[in-house]
This record gives structure tokens, sequence and C-alpha cells, in this order.
């Protein structure tokens, strides 16, 4: 049975947690490979709607192993609410299953991530402030808390202990903000500790036994590719790999496994926080498509700049994910528009352009160049067969297929599981 990992393709919230939740339905793991709770993967679903932060969206599925991976950092007050929340709405959560191998968000990230962006200014990142950067760069930097100190009070004790007087020194000399209690913090972990250790442990092997049965494991991705910090638009980006290879470092499911790389693209472009984004419509059109779609931010409720869909931007990400198929999320919200744009290229210095820059001063620089469609005028949200969408919904669809290059699988015409055209089966 193969892998499949589901990759946000723009700058995330293109609605991989519905995709997800769908797919599960087949799926016996499901794992979190990337981010911590800057995501909101919202599902709809017979349980009633829900924004998941940290749990991985297959949750809802009933003998489906949910893990969070290695890869992802865990504020692990979060987490407890998260499975709290979902318990209390009849949500069964004894299938999670934690890493031992992730990073916590510890209290000093969160603080950081504020202190840092109000340090930048006008420069300012629009991080979620959840502490994500800061527990990254700590990871990279060795000076992480993992899940697994948690399982054991004298080592976090001892870890705990060197990191704080560090972190402390850098919250009261560099930002002139007090030091944190040393036993408020480590009686507050410990206490996470305990009510999180039933589910921590070593995951790789549960994951290789699983493909040894031959049963289908799902990497769900969270953010997007564009916010990647090697291929995003750096800085403007979040701190962990949202690209099909990152699924495979934040899972430890080697890259031989994977055999199928779902792309998911909103029909059009969306992005919270700063950074360039070309196709931005910051006119009545662009709060049109936010109002239509209710494009405000799952985690932070912050109002998503809205736009065309972007190909140049689509093609770099099919690129450097090789997606095998992809699915097409909120069609619908189109619905109403004469016409629709899609941005084919890129005039940067009177020159024509085809491909994403690397670099954020100049992409700021580049200009969209479009190409019209007409639109279809009327509701789609009933319709299950690709067949008898409007023809214009097809051309729409068609033109998406041609420029990511590979076969539109899915799409989804509602939040609800039902509002899907299947319209070529993955599996
Ligand atoms: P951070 O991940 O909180 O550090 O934020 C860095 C950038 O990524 C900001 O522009 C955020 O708005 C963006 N970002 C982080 N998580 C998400 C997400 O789940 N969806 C969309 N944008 C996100």
């Amino acid at each position: 049975m193969p892998v499949i990992a589901v990759i946000g393709a723009q700058w995330g919230d293109e609605g991989k947690g519905k995709v997800v939740d769908l797919l599960a339905e087949k799926t016996k793991i499901v794992v979190r490979f990337s981010g911590g709770d800057n995501a909101g993967h919202t599902v709809v679903n017979p349980y009633g709607e829900f924004g998941l932060h940290l749990i991985p969206s297959g949750i809802f599925s009933s003998g489906v192993t949910c893990i969070i991976g290695n890869g992802m950092v865990i504020n692990p007050a979060v987490l407890i609410d998260e499975i709290d929340q979902l318990n209390q709405r009849g949500v069964d959560t004894s299938r999670l299953v934690i890493s031992d191998r992730a990073h916590l968000v510890m209290p000093y990230h969160l603080l950081l991530d504020g202190l840092e962006e109000k340090s930048r200014g006008g420069k300012a990142l629009g991080t979620t402030k959840k502490g994500i950067g800061p527990a990254f760069a700590d990871k990279a930097a060795r000076l992480g808390i993992r899940t697994s100190d948690l399982l054991d009070k004298e080592v976090l004790l001892e870890r705990l202990r060197s990191i704080l007087d560090y972190k402390n020194t850098i919250l009261t000399k560099v930002y002139r903000v007090s030091p944190l209690s040393f036993n408020e913090v480590y009686n507050q972990y410990c206490q996470y500790g305990e009510r999180l250790a039933p589910y921590i442990r070593e995951t790789t092997i549960m994951l290789e036994e699983a493909l040894a049965r031959g049963e289908l494991v799902l990497l769900e991705g969270a953010q997007g590719t564009l916010l990647d910090p090697d291929f995003g638009t750096y800085p403007y980006t979040t701190s962990s790999s949202p690209l099909a290879g990152g699924g495979c470092l934040g899972s430890g499911v080697s890259p031989t496994r994977i055999n199928h790389i779902l792309g998911v693209f909103k029909a059009y472009c969306t992005r919270v926080g700063s950074g360039p984004m070309p196709t931005e419509l910051k006119d009545d059109t662009g709060d049109l498509i936010r109002e239509r779609a209710h494009e405000y931010g799952t985690t932070t409720g912050r109002p998503r700049r809205c736009g065309w869909f972007d190909a140049v931007a689509a093609r770099f990400s099919t690129r450097i994910n090789g997606f095998t198929g992809a699915a097409i999320t909120r069609l619908d919200i189109l619905d109403t528009f004469p016409h629709l744009k899609i941005c084919v290229g890129y005039k940067l210095d009177g020159k024509t352009i085809d491909y994403f820059p690397s670099s954020v001063a100049t992409l700021e620089k580049c200009q969209p160049i479009y190409e019209e469609l007409p639109g279809w005028q009327t509701p789609i949200t009933d319709i299950r067969q690709f067949e008898q969408l409007p023809v214009e919904a097809r051309q729409y669809v068609s033109k998406l297929e041609e420029i990511i290059s590979s076969p539109v699988n899915l799409i989804c015409v509602g939040p609800r599981r039902e509002q899907t055209i299947d319209k070529m089966p993955i599996l």
C-alpha cells in the first residue's frame, strides 16, 4: 500500500484539513510532519466544525492512528486543550501518538516570538506569535527540549536549568523584560509531561510495521510550499519545511516509500502575514473573495490577502514537490464572477519572466500578466460529478491541470465532506 503526502501548494490555508479528513477514511496512519499550532486545519464532518492546530486531521476516522511527527513543535497547553475539546465533542483521541523526538514550544519561545516581531518594526514578518520560529531556531541550535525529556523529571530539570538561564539572560539583557521563573516553568512542564506521557513514544517502528503490513500511510503537511524556509519568500516564511521532502524528515518515512504527492491548491490565492504576493487584489474583487470565502485566519483571525490564481508560483511549487496529482479546493467561491483571471507570467523591468524569483526584492517588483477566462456564474456547491460542472468551470479546472502538469484528483465545492467531486481516484 502506498504512502500519500498531502502538501500545501501555495501560502497555506489551501484546505488540506478537508482533503486529509476525506482520505483518512481509507488510511491506517496519518502523520503531521511539520509546523506547530501556527497551523489551523479546518474540518467539517458529522461531528461538527473543527479548527485543528496540532492533532492530525485523521482523528475523526475510527481505526486511524494519528501521529504528531518528530518534525513538529508542540505547545503542550494547546495540545491538551485540543484533546479535551475533541473529547468533549465526542471524538475519540485514544489513537493519538506523539513522537518522542518532537520538540516543545516553551514559554520563552512565545515571549521571544512577540518581542522579535516588535523589534522588527515595519519589517515584521507577521508571524502567528505561537513561538514557532524561536522553537525551530532552538532545535537547530541544539537548545531544544523534546517530548521525550518530559518523561524523565531529572532530565527535564537538567536541560531546562541551563537553557532557561540562557533565555533569561536574553529576555532581561536584550529585551529588558522580566525573567521567567524556573520553578513555575519546571512544575508546569512536569504536569504537562504527566498528562501527555501515555501518548509519547517512538514512532518510526510503528510506521515501518504499518508499511510492512501493507497499510496506507498519509503524511499531512502544514502551511504551504511558498512559506518554506528554503524555497518560499524568505524571510517571509515559516521555519519548518512544508514540502513533500519535509514529509520524510518530519515523519521518518523514507523518500522511496512515497508513491503519491498530492498538491492542494486553492482555486485562487490567499496569503496571511507579510511578504510579496504578486496577484494580491487590494480592491473590491479581493474583498469579495475574502467575504464570500470567509478568508480569515483559523489560528489568528487575521484577514487573509486574496488574489487570482498564480500559475508561475504553481509551476514552481509543482517543480520542487513533484506533485503526482492535485486537489483543487474552494472552486465554488468563484461562482459569481463574470470573468476569472490566471496569472501566467510576471512583468519584471519591462521583460516577461515565467519563473518564480528567489529574492523577495525582485518578486515585489513583479507585475502579474493575466489570462482571462469566462466565469460560470451559477452555483456549483451541489454538483458531485465533474461532467455536470458548467463548461466554464471545467475549462478553468483543465487550465489549472495544464499548469500543474498533473491530474486533478479532487475538486472541493464546499466545506462539507460530501461537497467533493472525485474527478480521478487517487487510489
Ligand atoms: P510563523 O510560522 O508563526 O513563524 O509565521 C511565519 C509566516 O507564516 C507568517 O506569514 C504566517 O502568517 C505564516 N503562516 C504560518 N502558519 C500558517 C498557516 O497555517 N497558514 C497560513 N500562513 C501561515
